[in-house]
């Protein structure tokens, strides 16, 4: 057994100083004192690794802008030790062969595990594997389908589904692509678009809302539905982001959006944070007709640790929406320091936030709208036991599991 002794996060508890016994990958105890083969004090504090259930690694199909190597690498040194990849890959995921093909490139290269997640197309829910293929969720897109196709796929799936329903709910009759001379012409295209979607989705348990990016949105979200929210739509906006580099889909907003998701996210009433990690090179990023998408998983729990460490934020509200929250959502018993979980975990130093430097990062897309944001990275990311990033380096190769 290894023990691993300081103060740590136990879900429940809050802080204390523990002794965490891990064996097989696994938390095999949790005690005052205990005595194991090998024994870390580390510094700093031992929280859950982070989940992040919206990521675009780009593999297969766009190995320039990132490729599972590199986003996973990305992902361990911002302290994510799991991810769920989203289906807009060449070829789309969309059935049990390019499933399994995708499974089977994450497996030979992901550091971090991992989940898929499946397109929602056409007779999806008619599919012979629709009940037995091991996907994290379905997905619908918004993008070159009809509102009616929109509308009645997502339906149809809420209907027969057993697993989450993530929408990306932009209504298909409002993504305006009008051209960009400014950033805010893109928020100015798609202004209502997220609002009209969530008015006409039904309410559902299932249905699982991606990155909310408006107030009028948040307002709108089905009942019985959770939601999601981005660092990126918390902290930035038209004023302090004003790059056309910053375009993304649902586009950035205004201030008041950020403090009302902000709200909404301290209150648990959005309950998960999700990177949607969606890197881009910089010559796409500054060609004529520049794809959406920001690259945000090595920052995400960085930026949203130093929230923590200027008093924005509680450290417990943040464990909860990058650990338990996703997991739970999927299903998974995954997130907690408590024995019988996986040893997936990081320790942070609250009192070392550093500026981001671009040259730090590991994403291909070789950019970040936060450049110079302060930040809290972790020291070491633990995957199963095993230690997979240290102060930015990456410290295995591989390894990682899909979790479904
Ligand atoms: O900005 C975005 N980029 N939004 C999406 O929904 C897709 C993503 C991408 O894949 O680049
Ligand atoms: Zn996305």
């Amino acid at each position: 057994m290894d023990v691993f002794e300081g103060k740590s996060w136990i879900s429940g508890k809050g802080l204390n100083h523990v002794c965490i016994g891990v064996e097989d990958g696994k938390i095999s105890s949790v005690k005052k004192i205990l005595k194991g083969d090998t024994h870390t004090n580390f510094h700093g504090v031992l929280l859950p690794g982070a989940f992040d259930m919206h990521v675009h690694f780009r593999d297969p199909g766009y190995p320039h802008k990132e490729d599972w190597k590199s986003g996973s690498e990305s992902a361990a040194a911002g302290g994510v030790t799991a991810v769920v990849d989203m289906p807009n890959t060449n070829p789309f995921t969309t059935d049990l062969e390019t499933f399994r093909a995708k499974e089977s490139t994450a497996a030979s290269k992901s550091v971090v595990d991992f989940g898929l997640g499946v397109n929602v197309d056409q007779d999806l829910t008619k599919q012979t594997w629709f009940d037995t293929i091991p996907a994290a969720f379905w997905k619908l897109y918004p993008y070159g389908i009809s509102s009616d196709d929109f509308f009645s796929y997502a339906n149809e799936v809420l209907d027969k589904t057993k697993k989450p329903l993530v929408i990306h709910c932009e209504h298909p009759d409002h993504m305006h692509n009008n051209t960009l001379n400014q950033l805010s012409d893109h928020t100015q295209n798609r202004l209502i678009a997220e609002p009209e979607c969530l008015a006409s989705m039904p309410s559902s348990p299932y249905l699982h809302v991606a990155h909310l990016s408006t107030f009028e949105g948040l307002n709108r979200v089905p009942k019985l539905a959770t939601s999601e929210v981005c660092p990126h739509h918390l902290l930035l906006n038209l004023d302090n982001c004003k790059s056309i580099d910053c375009k993304v889909d649902p586009p950035l907003r205004t201030r008041k959006d950020n403090t009302e998701l902000y709200d909404a996210f301290r209150s648990g009433k959005i309950s998960i944070l999700s990177s949607d990690h969606a890197p881009h090179t910089v010559e796409e990023k500054r060609s004529d007709n520049p794809p959406s998408g920001l690259p945000g998983v090595e920052t995400m729990i960085p930026l949203m640790l130093n929230e923590v460490s200027e008093g924005r934020l509680k450290l417990e509200r943040l464990v909860n929406a990058m650990s338990e929250a996703p997991a739970n959502r999927l299903g998974l018993e995954r997130g907690k320091i408590i024995e019988g979980q996986t040893a997936d975990f990081m320790i942070v130093d609250m009192k070392k936030s550093l500026p981001i430097k671009l040259d730090q990062l590991h994403s291909r897309s070789n950019w970040t709208p936060f450049e110079n944001w302060s930040a809290i990275f972790p020291s070491q990311v633990y995957r199963r036991g095993e230690l997979i990033a240290e102060d930015g380096e990456i410290k295995q190769e591989k390894g990682g599991q899909n979790l479904f």
